[in-house]
């Protein structure tokens, strides 16, 4: 199976943890179908951990929890299915799930197998209770082959937090998207955190491979079971923007039969959406290096994109509103091209273009500026 854009889709962990059961997958299928989700290209729905019994059946099976799957993940991936969408389950590498329940290690043909007869599309593949001397990358390689020989396009999502680090082997297992950072909790310290992280992942992130950044926090605004003081609309903005703009699989955590209009709006942005699912994938680069013309080291990435255009996203992670310059130079756009860009802003629809070599630019707190740029003729005349 090849993935050839990151993976879009929801995500059960952020909000639900435990508290997960077949009439929730339900009603978040149908708002998927029903409310523009899977229109923007949110096509997985993902059950995280606890959807299991404690102990395999006879035949060394996993066995779904009675009371909250009572009619068996077939019926659920069925449903999932009949409203246009892909159905994704969780297991673990290790013997156990990190929230106790059994985990594949030693099980992974055999569960592979079992996903595939109930439907399963997606599988996310954690990394808790790991065996003692047990080698992570080969682990994640079983289940990669299990899949790949299971006879269903199922999709890999290793979930390995960045460990061991991950990035230097994960294209090794067949995974089609692998975690880099620890997870995430709904605050703006931990959208920051993440945010400075991943630059050190980017040069392993590749077409079919793609570094998955973790769930997104987008509208939770501190109710869930990752819950952890919340972050403002803007940081949720600048979570959305700096993970669409850098690649990321983009997997909803929120509660959609609870979203405010503005997160709702935020998570179905198509001209931000079309920036991460741009068909050439090429690496985003970083140009925001600490100096005169960015004081703190406020992230500026550019990436180039299929059309000849550039993608420039600047973001503020700060309390304090930023003012900053980015040169053109630092992209390669040396003035003595004869060239300049005409940005358009996203997210407002304001267009610019740069006419002395240096754009500039205030963001407000948290907030961030992701562009659209066309290569154009520097008029010299307006200089
Ligand atoms: C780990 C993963 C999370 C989630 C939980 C479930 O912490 O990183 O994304 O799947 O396990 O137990």
């Amino acid at each position: 199976m090849i993935v050839k854009t990151p993976p879009m889709g929801w995500n059960s962990w952020n909000t639900f943890g435990h508290d997960i059961n077949e009439q929730l997958i339900f009603e978040i299928a149908d708002i998927m179908a029903d409310e523009g989700y899977l229109q923007a290209g949110y096509e997985y729905l993902v059950v995280d951990d606890c959807w299991q019994e404690m102990v395999r059946d006879r035949n060394g099976r996993l066995v779904p929890d009675r009371k909250k799957f009572p009619n068996g993940m077939k019926a659920v991936a069925d449903y999932v299915h009949s409203k246009g969408l892909k159905f994704g389950i969780y297991s673990c590498a290790g013997q156990l799930t990190c929230e106790g329940f059994p985990g594949s290690y030693e099980h992974e043909f055999i569960d592979a197998a079992t996903f595939a007869e109930w439907g399963v599309d997606f599988l996310k593949y954690d990394f808790c209770f790991k065996p003692k001397g047990a080698d992570t990358a080969c682990l994640y390689r079983r289940m990669g082959m299990a899949l790949a020989n299971c006879g269903r396009d199922i999709l890999f999502s290793g979930c390995s937090w960045g460990a061991e680090e991950t990035r230097k082997w994960a294209k090794t297992t067949g995974a089609h998207m692998w975690r880099c950072t620890g997870d995430m909790v709904d605050s703006g310290a931990s959208i920051k955190d993440h945010a400075y992280q991943v630059d050190r992942d980017l040069k392993y992130s590749a077409m079919g491979s793609y570094a998955d950044f973790d769930m997104m926090v987008v509208g939770m605004y501190d109710k869930g079971n990752v819950s952890s003081g919340g972050a403002t609309t803007a940081a949720y903005k600048s979570h959305f923007t700096f993970w669409s703009h850098l690649g990321s699989p983009l997997m909803i955590g929120a509660d959609l039969r609870n979203i405010s209009k503005e997160c709702k709006d935020i998570l179905l942005n198509s001209d931000v959406i079309a920036i991460n699912q741009d068909p050439a994938f090429w690496q985003p680069y970083e140009i925001g290096q600490i100096g005169t013309w960015n004081p703190k080291g406020n992230p500026v990435y550019c990436k180039l994109l299929a059309s000849g255009e550039l993608a420039i996203g600047i973001y503020n992670f700060y309390d304090d509103e930023a003012s900053l310059s980015t040169p053109l130079d630092r992209i390669g756009l040396n003035m003595s091209t004869g060239k300049t860009l005409e940005m358009t802003e996203v997210w407002t629809g304001e267009k610019e273009i740069v006419h002395n070599g240096v754009h500039s630019t205030k963001i407000a707190p948290w907030d961030c500026k992701l562009y659209r740029c066309k290569i154009v003729d520097l008029q010299y005349g307006e200089l």
